[in-house]
């Protein structure tokens, strides 16, 4: 093995000056997200200790319970962010409306969102969680909710970090995938995955298997192919594999190839589905995209929805290329 480290500081100045040609600012801004994720790790290896776990006994736009270390992860990444001079504005999973940056601070061109902290239910069991992120620029004027409201296609960078037994960092600035493995010691990132290719073909599938009496008939039908394994049509045993943690299913999808599959269902027929366009299926479909793999809603690329609501839902097939060409023809060919 090469004893060659490549940190996050070169690696994104080599952006800077090569192909990607990315500005200044945004390598500053990727570099205060990764500073972020860095000081939320922390926190999340505290645990018990650092009394971070359990709820705060409050509820986001959502209506979802938050966790403690939800609102610490969104404070960390505020606090990080509105100084540095390079946002306009930032959106969280978290907070109803946009925030705008404060006054005193110098306004950048950038809007950043996010989910602080994903998988919120495998934070008090010691399970991999993640934060995730995604950039866009601001087309100018006052910083509103609409402001943000951009497709897939506009985000110049994407990106993750995987709290597990390793801290991750997989990013896009629209020139491939690289991953990089948060050394402790010195406490930076190191690259450990230039380029990071999601395989066409998988034999595993990750979705919430409880839910399929509510499917609808292309997802049903897909999943239906895979359990009849070697004997049906599609002639080949699948394994499944579910994390609960969209950070975490993804990872293993960037690092061995799957699909991932969160569509609607019928529980809520008026949802498009559970996940949030704007700062969970964005920014992963740009990453998967960029690693060589699919992201549609069934029907039509994800990045390619034009946004409507800051929180929007969506629903989600993403991974390897030819299963997700698969279900997606299951679903076109309904319509
Ligand atoms: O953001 C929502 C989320 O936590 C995702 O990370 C995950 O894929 C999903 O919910 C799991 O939800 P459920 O357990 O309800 O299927």
């Amino acid at each position: 093995m090469s004893t060659k480290r490549i940190s996050l500081t070169q690696y994104l100045i080599e952006q800077q000056r090569g192909e990607a040609q990315i500005p200044a600012q945004l390598r500053l801004l990727i570099e205060v997200v990764a500073r972020a994720c860095k000081r939320i790790a922390i926190n999340v290896n505290k645990g018990a200790l650092g009394d971070v776990l359990g709820s705060a006994g409050s509820e986001n736009v959502q209506g979802e319970v938050q966790k403690k270390l939800d609102v610490i992860a969104n404070e960390v990444l505020i606090e990080a962010n509105e100084w540095g001079g390079h946002l306009a504005g930032m959106a969280s999973e978290e907070m109803d409306d946009m925030l705008a940056v404060p006054n005193r601070y110098p306004q950048g061109e950038y809007l950043l969102l996010f989910d602080p902290l994903d998988g919120s239910s495998n934070i008090d069991i010691n399970v991999s969680i993640g934060t995730i992120f995604s950039v866009l620029k601001h087309q100018g004027g006052p910083v509103t909710n609409e402001s943000f409201l951009q497709p897939g296609t506009a985000q110049v960078c994407a990106g993750y970090c995987v709290y597990g037994p390793q801290t991750t960092l997989v990013l896009t600035v629209g020139k491939g995938v690289v991953m990089f493995t948060l050394d402790r010691e010195q406490g930076s990132w190191v690259m450990t995955e230039d380029n990071v290719r999601i395989p066409e073909d998988t034999k595993e599938f990750a979705i919430n298997m409880s839910n399929m009496r509510h499917w609808a008939t292309p997802v049903k039908r897909y999943i239906d192919e895979c359990l009849a394994g070697k004997d049906g049509p599609r002639g080949k045993d699948f394994n499944m594999r579910w994390v609960a943690a969209m950070v975490a299913d993804v990872h293993r999808i960037m690092t061995r190839g799957g699909i991932f599959m969160y569509p609607w269902d019928k529980r809520e027929p008026n949802k498009p589905g559970k996940l949030r366009l704007m700062y969970e299926a964005n920014p992963m479909s740009f990453l998967v995209e960029q690693a060589g793999g699919v992201a549609t809603n069934g029907l039509q690329r994800i990045m390619e929805i034009q946004p409507t609501q800051l929180h929007e839902r969506v629903s989600v097939m993403l991974g390897s290329r030819n299963e997700v060409d698969l279900v997606t023809r299951y679903h076109q060919e309904l319509k």
